[in-house]
Protein backbone atom coordinates (compact mmCIF):
# COMPACT_ATOMS: atom_id res chain seq x y z
CA UNK A 1 0.00 0.00 0.00
CA UNK A 2 1.28 3.70 -0.58
CA UNK A 3 2.04 6.33 1.75
CA UNK A 4 -1.10 8.26 0.02
CA UNK A 5 -3.80 5.40 0.08
CA UNK A 6 -2.20 4.86 3.78
CA UNK A 7 -2.91 8.48 4.70
CA UNK A 8 -6.44 8.33 3.21
CA UNK A 9 -7.18 5.41 4.70
CA UNK A 10 -6.77 6.82 8.14
CA UNK A 11 -8.19 9.96 7.17
CA UNK A 12 -11.37 8.06 6.37
CA UNK A 13 -11.46 6.72 10.13
CA UNK A 14 -10.85 10.10 10.92
CA UNK A 15 -13.89 11.49 9.77
CA UNK A 16 -15.68 8.40 10.82
CA UNK A 17 -14.31 9.39 14.52
CA UNK A 18 -15.60 13.18 13.66
CA UNK A 19 -19.38 11.34 13.03
CA UNK A 20 -19.42 9.93 16.48
CA UNK A 21 -17.99 12.46 18.61
CA UNK A 22 -14.78 10.74 19.71
CA UNK A 23 -11.71 13.34 21.08
CA UNK A 24 -8.42 12.95 19.81
CA UNK A 25 -7.39 11.21 22.87
CA UNK A 26 -9.73 8.04 22.23
CA UNK A 27 -9.87 4.97 19.99
CA UNK A 28 -13.27 2.73 18.98
CA UNK A 29 -11.85 -0.30 17.89
CA UNK A 30 -13.75 -3.57 16.77
CA UNK A 31 -11.98 -6.78 17.70
CA UNK A 32 -11.16 -9.85 15.88
CA UNK A 33 -9.46 -8.69 13.17
CA UNK A 34 -5.66 -10.81 12.51
CA UNK A 35 -3.66 -7.58 11.95
CA UNK A 36 -1.48 -8.86 8.75
CA UNK A 37 0.82 -6.81 6.76
CA UNK A 38 4.04 -4.94 6.68
CA UNK A 39 5.41 -1.77 8.74
CA UNK A 40 8.44 0.12 9.38
CA UNK A 41 10.45 0.28 13.28
CA UNK A 42 11.23 3.82 13.77
CA UNK A 43 14.97 5.07 15.56
CA UNK A 44 14.55 4.09 19.32
CA UNK A 45 12.69 6.33 21.42
CA UNK A 46 15.43 5.80 24.10
CA UNK A 47 18.55 6.35 21.85
CA UNK A 48 17.27 9.19 20.19
CA UNK A 49 16.43 11.34 23.07
CA UNK A 50 19.54 10.65 24.90
CA UNK A 51 21.23 11.61 21.77
CA UNK A 52 19.81 14.67 21.26
CA UNK A 53 20.85 15.40 24.75
CA UNK A 54 24.58 14.50 23.56
CA UNK A 55 24.40 17.30 21.17
CA UNK A 56 24.44 19.72 23.66
CA UNK A 57 28.22 18.63 24.34
CA UNK A 58 29.32 19.37 20.76
CA UNK A 59 31.10 22.69 19.96
CA UNK A 60 29.68 22.04 15.89
CA UNK A 61 26.32 20.66 14.46
CA UNK A 62 25.15 17.46 14.72
CA UNK A 63 23.16 14.86 12.83
CA UNK A 64 20.88 12.67 14.10
CA UNK A 65 18.88 10.02 11.89
CA UNK A 66 16.05 7.80 12.24
CA UNK A 67 14.53 10.22 14.90
CA UNK A 68 10.66 8.56 15.59
CA UNK A 69 7.98 11.72 15.70
CA UNK A 70 7.18 10.70 19.30
CA UNK A 71 6.04 13.45 21.91
CA UNK A 72 9.16 12.80 23.88
CA UNK A 73 11.23 14.13 21.06
CA UNK A 74 9.42 17.16 20.80
CA UNK A 75 10.15 17.76 24.92
CA UNK A 76 13.71 17.23 24.33
CA UNK A 77 13.58 19.34 21.10
CA UNK A 78 11.80 21.65 22.94
CA UNK A 79 14.08 21.82 25.52
CA UNK A 80 16.98 21.99 23.29
CA UNK A 81 15.99 24.86 21.74
CA UNK A 82 15.23 27.04 25.45
CA UNK A 83 18.92 26.40 25.83
CA UNK A 84 20.01 27.80 22.37
CA UNK A 85 20.02 24.77 20.23
CA UNK A 86 19.18 25.62 17.06
CA UNK A 87 17.32 23.00 15.81
CA UNK A 88 16.28 22.02 11.66
CA UNK A 89 14.52 18.78 10.27
CA UNK A 90 16.35 17.41 7.27
CA UNK A 91 14.48 14.90 5.35
CA UNK A 92 11.29 13.24 7.23
CA UNK A 93 13.41 11.45 9.72
CA UNK A 94 16.71 13.89 10.51
CA UNK A 95 16.97 16.56 12.92
CA UNK A 96 19.92 18.45 12.74
CA UNK A 97 20.96 20.04 15.83
CA UNK A 98 23.07 23.21 16.28
CA UNK A 99 24.30 23.91 19.74
CA UNK A 100 27.36 26.29 18.72
CA UNK A 101 25.28 29.30 20.67
CA UNK A 102 24.23 27.68 24.36
CA UNK A 103 22.64 29.86 26.77
CA UNK A 104 20.68 29.53 30.32
CA UNK A 105 16.94 29.45 29.89
CA UNK A 106 14.47 30.81 32.38
CA UNK A 107 13.35 28.03 35.23
CA UNK A 108 9.53 28.37 34.36
CA UNK A 109 9.94 27.67 30.36
CA UNK A 110 12.06 24.97 31.21
CA UNK A 111 9.40 23.63 33.93
CA UNK A 112 6.79 24.18 31.70
CA UNK A 113 8.36 22.51 28.63
CA UNK A 114 9.40 19.23 30.82
CA UNK A 115 5.92 18.35 31.54
CA UNK A 116 5.70 14.80 30.66
CA UNK A 117 9.07 13.04 30.37
CA UNK A 118 12.13 12.04 32.68
CA UNK A 119 14.61 12.93 29.97
CA UNK A 120 15.48 16.44 31.88
CA UNK A 121 17.68 14.56 34.33
CA UNK A 122 20.37 13.80 31.31
CA UNK A 123 21.01 17.52 31.03
CA UNK A 124 22.69 17.83 34.29
CA UNK A 125 26.44 17.08 32.97
CA UNK A 126 26.00 18.88 29.41
CA UNK A 127 24.39 22.05 31.56
CA UNK A 128 27.06 22.10 33.78
CA UNK A 129 30.17 21.72 30.99
CA UNK A 130 28.25 24.01 28.93
CA UNK A 131 26.97 27.00 31.53
CA UNK A 132 28.36 25.82 34.70
CA UNK A 133 25.09 25.74 36.01
CA UNK A 134 21.92 23.44 35.48
CA UNK A 135 18.12 23.38 36.18
CA UNK A 136 16.35 20.37 36.32
CA UNK A 137 12.21 20.67 37.04
CA UNK A 138 10.47 17.70 39.02
CA UNK A 139 10.60 14.94 36.39
CA UNK A 140 7.42 13.47 34.86
CA UNK A 141 7.16 9.94 33.00
CA UNK A 142 4.83 6.95 33.19
CA UNK A 143 3.32 6.25 36.34
CA UNK A 144 5.20 3.41 37.16
CA UNK A 145 7.01 3.60 40.40
CA UNK A 146 8.70 5.40 42.62
CA UNK A 147 11.82 6.22 40.03
CA UNK A 148 13.96 7.78 41.95
CA UNK A 149 17.09 9.94 41.14
CA UNK A 150 19.39 9.05 43.68
CA UNK A 151 21.38 7.56 41.71
CA UNK A 152 22.00 10.42 39.37
CA UNK A 153 22.18 12.93 42.18
CA UNK A 154 25.37 10.58 43.82
CA UNK A 155 27.25 10.34 41.10
CA UNK A 156 26.56 14.16 39.90
CA UNK A 157 27.84 14.83 43.10
CA UNK A 158 31.28 12.34 42.61
CA UNK A 159 32.33 14.23 39.54
CA UNK A 160 32.03 17.42 42.12
CA UNK A 161 28.30 18.78 41.25
CA UNK A 162 27.15 20.90 43.94
CA UNK A 163 22.69 20.03 44.32
CA UNK A 164 20.42 22.19 45.73
CA UNK A 165 16.67 20.67 46.07
CA UNK A 166 14.05 23.66 45.38
CA UNK A 167 10.37 23.78 45.55
CA UNK A 168 10.42 22.95 41.66
CA UNK A 169 13.06 20.51 40.88
CA UNK A 170 16.65 21.10 41.32
CA UNK A 171 19.23 23.34 40.86
CA UNK A 172 23.15 22.48 40.60
CA UNK A 173 26.69 24.31 39.84
CA UNK A 174 30.11 23.14 39.84
CA UNK A 175 32.34 25.97 41.14
CA UNK A 176 35.76 23.67 40.81
CA UNK A 177 34.37 22.53 37.75
CA UNK A 178 33.75 18.71 37.01
CA UNK A 179 36.37 15.98 37.58
CA UNK A 180 36.37 12.01 37.00
CA UNK A 181 35.34 10.00 39.42
CA UNK A 182 34.97 6.18 40.61
CA UNK A 183 31.62 5.41 40.67
CA UNK A 184 29.75 1.99 41.17
CA UNK A 185 25.80 1.99 40.44
CA UNK A 186 23.63 -0.05 43.08
CA UNK A 187 22.08 -1.22 40.17
CA UNK A 188 22.38 -1.22 36.34
CA UNK A 189 20.28 1.98 35.82
CA UNK A 190 20.42 2.70 32.42
CA UNK A 191 19.52 6.38 32.88
CA UNK A 192 22.06 6.43 35.78
CA UNK A 193 24.68 5.15 33.36
CA UNK A 194 23.48 7.58 30.64
CA UNK A 195 23.92 10.42 32.82
CA UNK A 196 28.10 8.94 34.13
CA UNK A 197 28.65 9.08 29.95
CA UNK A 198 27.09 12.53 29.11
CA UNK A 199 28.83 13.59 32.38
CA UNK A 200 32.50 11.76 32.09
CA UNK A 201 33.43 12.90 28.54
CA UNK A 202 34.27 16.05 29.11
CA UNK A 203 35.46 15.99 32.86
CA UNK A 204 38.92 16.40 33.59
CA UNK A 205 40.51 12.65 34.26
CA UNK A 206 39.10 9.58 34.31
CA UNK A 207 36.20 8.05 35.17
CA UNK A 208 35.31 4.12 36.04
CA UNK A 209 31.92 3.24 36.00
CA UNK A 210 31.19 -0.17 37.44
CA UNK A 211 27.46 -2.34 37.60
CA UNK A 212 26.93 -0.23 34.40
CA UNK A 213 23.96 -0.67 32.01
CA UNK A 214 24.99 -2.32 28.91
CA UNK A 215 21.04 -1.93 26.53
CA UNK A 216 21.96 -1.95 22.93
CA UNK A 217 20.52 2.49 22.87
CA UNK A 218 23.89 2.39 26.00
CA UNK A 219 26.50 0.97 23.15
CA UNK A 220 24.42 3.46 20.53
CA UNK A 221 25.27 6.18 22.79
CA UNK A 222 28.71 5.52 23.45
CA UNK A 223 28.62 5.43 19.42
CA UNK A 224 27.51 8.71 19.53
CA UNK A 225 29.93 9.96 22.14
CA UNK A 226 32.74 8.32 20.26
CA UNK A 227 32.04 9.99 16.95
CA UNK A 228 31.83 13.57 18.96
CA UNK A 229 35.35 12.29 20.10
CA UNK A 230 35.02 10.69 23.53
CA UNK A 231 37.21 8.25 24.51
CA UNK A 232 35.07 5.32 25.98
CA UNK A 233 36.01 1.69 26.77
CA UNK A 234 33.46 -1.09 27.29
CA UNK A 235 35.32 -3.63 29.49
CA UNK A 236 34.15 -6.77 30.66
CA UNK A 237 31.36 -7.47 33.39
CA UNK A 238 29.50 -4.06 33.33
CA UNK A 239 32.62 -1.96 33.62
CA UNK A 240 32.96 1.00 31.47
CA UNK A 241 36.36 3.54 31.68
CA UNK A 242 36.05 7.03 30.31
CA UNK A 243 38.83 9.41 29.26
CA UNK A 244 38.02 12.90 29.64
CA UNK A 245 38.88 14.59 26.64
CA UNK A 246 38.85 18.65 26.40
CA UNK A 247 36.74 19.18 23.75
CA UNK A 248 33.99 17.46 21.45
CA UNK A 249 32.96 18.41 17.79
CA UNK A 250 28.88 17.20 16.23
CA UNK A 251 28.03 14.18 15.12
CA UNK A 252 25.62 12.25 12.19
CA UNK A 253 24.33 9.39 13.81
CA UNK A 254 21.28 7.37 12.92
CA UNK A 255 19.63 5.97 15.52
CA UNK A 256 19.23 2.27 16.67
CA UNK A 257 15.93 1.04 16.20
CA UNK A 258 13.45 0.81 18.81
CA UNK A 259 13.48 -2.64 20.45
CA UNK A 260 9.96 -1.85 22.17
CA UNK A 261 8.27 -1.35 19.28
CA UNK A 262 9.68 -4.53 17.62
CA UNK A 263 8.27 -6.13 20.76
CA UNK A 264 5.14 -4.51 20.78
CA UNK A 265 4.20 -5.30 16.81
CA UNK A 266 5.29 -8.67 17.37
CA UNK A 267 3.01 -9.46 20.40
CA UNK A 268 0.09 -7.69 18.47
CA UNK A 269 0.82 -10.60 15.55
CA UNK A 270 0.81 -13.46 18.29
CA UNK A 271 -2.55 -12.06 20.31
CA UNK A 272 -4.47 -11.17 16.93
CA UNK A 273 -3.37 -14.29 14.87
CA UNK A 274 -1.74 -11.87 12.33
CA UNK A 275 1.27 -11.53 10.32
CA UNK A 276 3.14 -8.44 10.78
CA UNK A 277 6.43 -7.99 8.88
CA UNK A 278 8.85 -5.38 10.85
CA UNK A 279 10.74 -3.67 8.62
CA UNK A 280 13.93 -2.42 10.29
CA UNK A 281 14.15 -5.05 13.53
CA UNK A 282 17.17 -7.19 13.83
CA UNK A 283 17.86 -10.94 15.77
CA UNK A 284 20.46 -10.16 17.77
CA UNK A 285 19.17 -6.93 20.13
CA UNK A 286 15.73 -8.67 20.55
CA UNK A 287 17.20 -12.37 21.09
CA UNK A 288 16.27 -12.83 24.50
CA UNK A 289 12.29 -11.95 23.15
CA UNK A 290 12.50 -13.94 20.37
CA UNK A 291 13.16 -17.20 22.60
CA UNK A 292 10.08 -15.89 24.85
CA UNK A 293 7.98 -15.27 21.80
CA UNK A 294 8.79 -19.03 20.76
CA UNK A 295 8.63 -20.42 23.67
CA UNK A 296 4.72 -19.08 23.76
CA UNK A 297 4.03 -20.45 20.63
CA UNK A 298 5.07 -17.38 17.97
CA UNK A 299 7.34 -18.25 15.45
CA UNK A 300 9.30 -15.95 13.64
CA UNK A 301 11.24 -15.42 9.75
CA UNK A 302 14.66 -13.26 10.27
CA UNK A 303 15.01 -11.10 7.02
CA UNK A 304 18.34 -9.23 6.29
CA UNK A 305 16.05 -5.99 5.89
CA UNK A 306 13.85 -7.11 9.13
CA UNK A 307 11.60 -9.77 10.94
CA UNK A 308 8.31 -11.52 10.17
CA UNK A 309 6.07 -12.58 12.99
CA UNK A 310 2.98 -14.99 13.40
CA UNK A 311 1.53 -17.18 15.40
CA UNK A 312 3.23 -20.30 14.49
CA UNK A 313 1.62 -23.13 17.21
CA UNK A 314 -2.11 -23.43 17.41
CA UNK A 315 -2.60 -23.36 21.21
CA UNK A 316 -0.51 -20.90 22.75
CA UNK A 317 1.71 -22.67 25.37
CA UNK A 318 2.10 -20.55 29.34
CA UNK A 319 5.60 -18.81 30.27
CA UNK A 320 7.41 -17.91 33.23
CA UNK A 321 9.06 -14.87 32.84
CA UNK A 322 11.84 -12.21 34.91
CA UNK A 323 11.90 -9.03 33.32
CA UNK A 324 15.76 -8.21 33.79
CA UNK A 325 18.42 -5.83 32.57
CA UNK A 326 19.65 -6.27 29.22
CA UNK A 327 20.88 -9.05 27.99
CA UNK A 328 17.52 -10.02 30.12
CA UNK A 329 13.77 -9.87 29.34
CA UNK A 330 12.91 -6.08 28.89
CA UNK A 331 10.48 -4.49 31.26
CA UNK A 332 9.29 -3.19 28.73
CA UNK A 333 8.03 -5.70 26.79
CA UNK A 334 6.18 -7.73 29.14
CA UNK A 335 2.94 -5.81 28.73
CA UNK A 336 2.36 -6.60 24.66
CA UNK A 337 3.29 -10.03 25.76
CA UNK A 338 0.54 -10.66 28.48
CA UNK A 339 -2.37 -10.10 25.99
CA UNK A 340 -1.11 -13.15 24.63
CA UNK A 341 -0.24 -14.45 27.58
CA UNK A 342 -4.67 -14.39 28.53
CA UNK A 343 -4.88 -16.93 24.99
CA UNK A 344 -2.14 -19.54 26.24
CA UNK A 345 -3.22 -22.82 27.95
CA UNK A 346 -2.44 -22.95 31.50
CA UNK A 347 -0.35 -20.51 34.38
CA UNK A 348 1.90 -18.25 33.30
CA UNK A 349 3.58 -15.96 35.15
CA UNK A 350 5.69 -12.61 35.24
CA UNK A 351 8.16 -11.87 37.68
CA UNK A 352 8.45 -7.64 37.31
CA UNK A 353 11.78 -7.13 38.70
CA UNK A 354 12.66 -3.81 37.19
CA UNK A 355 9.93 -1.28 37.93
CA UNK A 356 7.77 -2.16 41.37
CA UNK A 357 4.59 -0.66 40.09
CA UNK A 358 3.63 -2.08 35.87
CA UNK A 359 1.00 -4.45 36.21
CA UNK A 360 -1.70 -1.11 36.20
CA UNK A 361 -2.74 -2.18 32.60
CA UNK A 362 -3.62 -6.04 33.99
CA UNK A 363 -7.07 -4.22 35.82
CA UNK A 364 -7.92 -3.24 31.99
CA UNK A 365 -7.28 -6.76 30.94
CA UNK A 366 -9.43 -8.45 33.66
CA UNK A 367 -12.60 -5.97 33.04
CA UNK A 368 -12.06 -7.78 29.19
CA UNK A 369 -12.34 -11.18 30.87
CA UNK A 370 -8.59 -12.27 31.55
CA UNK A 371 -7.61 -14.29 34.99
CA UNK A 372 -4.43 -12.10 35.96
CA UNK A 373 -3.35 -12.21 39.86
CA UNK A 374 -1.22 -9.45 40.92
CA UNK A 375 1.11 -10.19 43.83
CA UNK A 376 2.44 -6.47 44.98
CA UNK A 377 5.64 -8.03 46.84
CA UNK A 378 6.56 -10.37 44.47
CA UNK A 379 5.87 -13.94 44.80
CA UNK A 380 8.69 -16.50 46.13
CA UNK A 381 7.63 -20.10 44.50
CA UNK A 382 10.79 -21.78 43.14
CA UNK A 383 10.39 -20.66 39.73
CA UNK A 384 12.71 -17.45 40.09
CA UNK A 385 16.16 -17.91 38.29
CA UNK A 386 17.53 -14.62 39.29
CA UNK A 387 17.75 -13.29 43.25
CA UNK A 388 14.74 -11.60 44.08
CA UNK A 389 14.81 -7.79 44.43
CA UNK A 390 13.64 -5.79 46.96
CA UNK A 391 10.31 -4.18 45.63
CA UNK A 392 9.26 -6.30 42.25
CA UNK A 393 6.15 -8.06 41.61
CA UNK A 394 4.22 -10.45 40.01
CA UNK A 395 1.70 -11.52 38.12
CA UNK A 396 -0.14 -15.10 37.36
CA UNK A 397 -2.13 -14.95 34.32
CA UNK A 398 -4.34 -18.24 33.96
CA UNK A 399 -5.85 -19.03 30.85
CA UNK A 400 -7.09 -19.66 28.05
CA UNK A 401 -9.53 -16.89 28.71
CA UNK A 402 -11.84 -14.39 25.85
CA UNK A 403 -11.35 -11.01 25.71
CA UNK A 404 -14.46 -9.18 25.63
CA UNK A 405 -14.56 -5.26 24.10
CA UNK A 406 -14.87 -2.83 26.82
CA UNK A 407 -14.34 0.71 27.48
CA UNK A 408 -10.82 1.41 29.26
CA UNK A 409 -8.40 3.42 29.89
CA UNK A 410 -4.97 3.76 29.26
CA UNK A 411 -2.38 4.09 31.94
CA UNK A 412 1.09 4.35 30.63
CA UNK A 413 3.17 4.00 27.37
CA UNK A 414 3.61 0.12 27.29
CA UNK A 415 0.13 -0.70 29.64
CA UNK A 416 -1.34 1.37 27.09
CA UNK A 417 0.09 -0.48 23.96
CA UNK A 418 -1.62 -3.68 25.83
CA UNK A 419 -4.41 -2.52 25.86
CA UNK A 420 -4.46 -1.91 22.15
CA UNK A 421 -3.86 -5.34 21.86
CA UNK A 422 -6.12 -6.45 24.12
CA UNK A 423 -9.19 -4.36 22.26
CA UNK A 424 -7.83 -5.98 18.55
CA UNK A 425 -7.81 -9.66 19.62
CA UNK A 426 -11.16 -8.70 21.96
CA UNK A 427 -14.74 -10.07 20.56
CA UNK A 428 -16.71 -6.63 20.25
CA UNK A 429 -16.11 -3.10 20.38
CA UNK A 430 -14.11 -1.49 22.91
CA UNK A 431 -13.09 1.79 23.21
CA UNK A 432 -9.65 2.83 24.92
CA UNK A 433 -8.74 6.19 26.25
CA UNK A 434 -6.39 8.45 27.39
CA UNK A 435 -4.97 7.28 23.54
CA UNK A 436 -2.45 10.51 23.60
CA UNK A 437 -0.19 8.35 26.13
CA UNK A 438 0.97 6.05 23.57
CA UNK A 439 2.55 8.76 21.05
CA UNK A 440 5.30 9.36 23.70
CA UNK A 441 6.71 6.41 22.41
CA UNK A 442 4.88 4.72 19.23
CA UNK A 443 5.31 7.22 16.21
CA UNK A 444 2.15 6.95 13.91
CA UNK A 445 0.76 4.01 15.47
CA UNK A 446 -3.11 4.87 14.04
CA UNK A 447 -1.30 4.91 10.75
CA UNK A 448 0.62 1.63 11.29
CA UNK A 449 -2.96 0.18 12.56
CA UNK A 450 -4.43 0.89 9.36
CA UNK A 451 -2.30 -0.13 7.36
CA UNK A 452 -2.13 -3.63 9.05
CA UNK A 453 -6.21 -4.10 8.94
CA UNK A 454 -7.06 -3.09 12.11
CA UNK A 455 -11.14 -2.21 11.82
CA UNK A 456 -11.05 1.07 14.22
CA UNK A 457 -12.74 4.73 14.51
CA UNK A 458 -10.53 7.47 15.07
CA UNK A 459 -10.57 10.92 14.92
CA UNK A 460 -7.22 13.20 15.12
N1 LIG B 1 16.47 3.65 40.02
C1 LIG B 1 16.73 4.13 41.29
N2 LIG B 1 17.42 5.31 41.41
C2 LIG B 1 17.85 6.00 40.32
C3 LIG B 1 17.58 5.51 39.03
C4 LIG B 1 16.88 4.33 38.91
O1 LIG B 1 16.36 3.51 42.29
O2 LIG B 1 18.46 7.08 40.50
C5 LIG B 1 15.71 2.40 39.88
C6 LIG B 1 14.35 2.67 39.22
O3 LIG B 1 13.39 3.11 40.15
C7 LIG B 1 14.02 1.31 38.65
C8 LIG B 1 15.40 0.78 38.24
O4 LIG B 1 16.36 1.54 38.97
O5 LIG B 1 13.48 0.47 39.62
C9 LIG B 1 15.69 0.87 36.78
O6 LIG B 1 15.60 2.21 36.31
P1 LIG B 1 16.49 2.76 35.11
O7 LIG B 1 17.23 3.94 35.60
O8 LIG B 1 17.25 1.64 34.51
O9 LIG B 1 15.38 3.21 34.10
P2 LIG B 1 15.21 4.61 33.39
O10 LIG B 1 16.50 5.07 32.83
O11 LIG B 1 14.42 5.53 34.22
C10 LIG B 1 14.85 3.60 31.00
C11 LIG B 1 13.77 3.74 29.98
C12 LIG B 1 12.56 2.92 30.40
C13 LIG B 1 12.98 1.46 30.56
C14 LIG B 1 14.12 1.35 31.57
C15 LIG B 1 14.66 -0.05 31.70
C16 LIG B 1 14.12 5.93 29.12
C17 LIG B 1 13.64 7.31 29.00
N3 LIG B 1 13.38 5.13 29.86
O12 LIG B 1 14.30 4.16 32.19
O13 LIG B 1 11.64 3.01 29.36
O14 LIG B 1 11.89 0.71 31.00
O15 LIG B 1 15.21 2.22 31.16
O16 LIG B 1 15.17 -0.48 30.48
O17 LIG B 1 15.14 5.55 28.54
C18 LIG B 1 9.57 3.24 28.37
O18 LIG B 1 10.19 3.40 27.30
O19 LIG B 1 8.32 3.10 28.44
C19 LIG B 1 10.31 3.19 29.61
C20 LIG B 1 9.75 3.28 30.81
Amino acid sequence: MSETQDKGLAADARSAGARVGLTSDQIIINGGRPLRGRIEVRGAKNLATKAMVAALLGQTTSVLRNVPNISDVRVVAGLLALHGVVISKGDDDEWILNPENVERAHMADIDAHAGSSRIPILFCGPLLHRLGEAFIPDLGGCRIGDRPIDFHLNALRKFGAQVAKLSNGISLTAPNGLKGANIELPYPSVGATEQVLLTAVLADGQTELRNAAIEPEIVDLICVLQKMGAIITMEPNRVIFIEGVKSLRGYNHRAIFDRNEVASWASAALATNGDIFVVGAKQEEMMTFLNIYRKVGGDFAIEDDGIRFWRGAKKLTPVVVETDVHPGFMTDWQQPLVVALTMAEGVSKIHETVYENRFGFTDALNKMGAKIEVYKDGLDDGTRRVKRREFEQAAVISGPTKLTGANIEVPDLRGGFSHLIAALTATGQSEVSNIGIISRGYENFIEKLKTLGADFIYEG
